[in-house]
């Protein structure tokens, strides 16, 4: 006859196993795979001469971009979580007056000069990304984004938007609302939090990217 205390052990590893076997699941599950947005008219013609993950100061400028100072940040990695090394980052917006550094947009004259409205950056040793920018404002037509594009060695490119969580804007988009899939559209919506902890004043947003590999 089992003894008690071995009903006891048998009963406990039951337990264990119960709790153990999901985690696993849920670790080898797919992640959501980061949505296609169009690249929109304003990539630029030229890319600009500073060209770094810092937006808001543009070299040899003594001024600062207007605007509510952001850092984003995330992450690029496969469907199962793994990095994805060598991936190169891109992005580029609208200054604070809701202008693109590029012809095609009218209001150059009103454009912050101050504001590099393109950057981009290798990823580091552990996946990761950051950039320095203002947080995305409307323009006519559309709500708050950033424009991404994600180059990954031997997988393409992958072109999307960042948008921000809150914005009354978001349920009229357009290009948001495209995405028909609800958790796909929520992947490319991010919070934005305080971040005193970096820089007095700013925000922060994660916005991690996750490529069909
Ligand atoms: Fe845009």
């Amino acid at each position: 006859m089992p003894s008690l205390a071995l009903d006891r052990r048998k009963a406990l590893i039951g337990v264990t196993a119960a709790l153990v076997v999901p985690q696993v699941v849920v670790a080898q599950a797919a992640l959501i795979v980061t949505p296609g947005q169009t690249e929109g008219p304003f990539y630029p013609v030229t890319l600009p001469t500073d060209r770094d993950a810092d937006l808001v100061r543009v070299q040899g400028q003594a001024a600062q971009a207007v605007g509510h100072i952001t850092h984003v940040s995330g992450r690029v990695v496969d469907k199962r979580g793994e990095i994805v090394r060598g991936a190169m980052v891109e992005i580029w917006q609208c200054d604070a007056n809701g202008v693109y550094s590029h012809p095609g947009d009218s209001g150059q004259r009103r454009r912050d000069a101050a504001f590099q409205g393109y950057g981009r950056t290798n990823v580091d040793g552990g996946g990761r990304y950051a950039f320095r920018t203002i947080r995305p404002v409307a323009y006519p037509g559309r709500t708050p984004h950033i424009h991404f594009k994600v180059h990954a060695p031997g997988a393409g490119v992958l072109t999307t938007q960042m948008y921000v969580e809150g914005e009354a804007q978001n349920q009229r988009d357009g290009v948001l609302r495209g995405i028909r899939d609800v958790r796909a559209r929520q992947s490319v919506i991010v919070r934005l939090d305080p971040a005193g902890d970096i820089e007095p004043g700013s925000l922060k947003g994660t916005f991690d990217i996750v490529l069909n590999l």
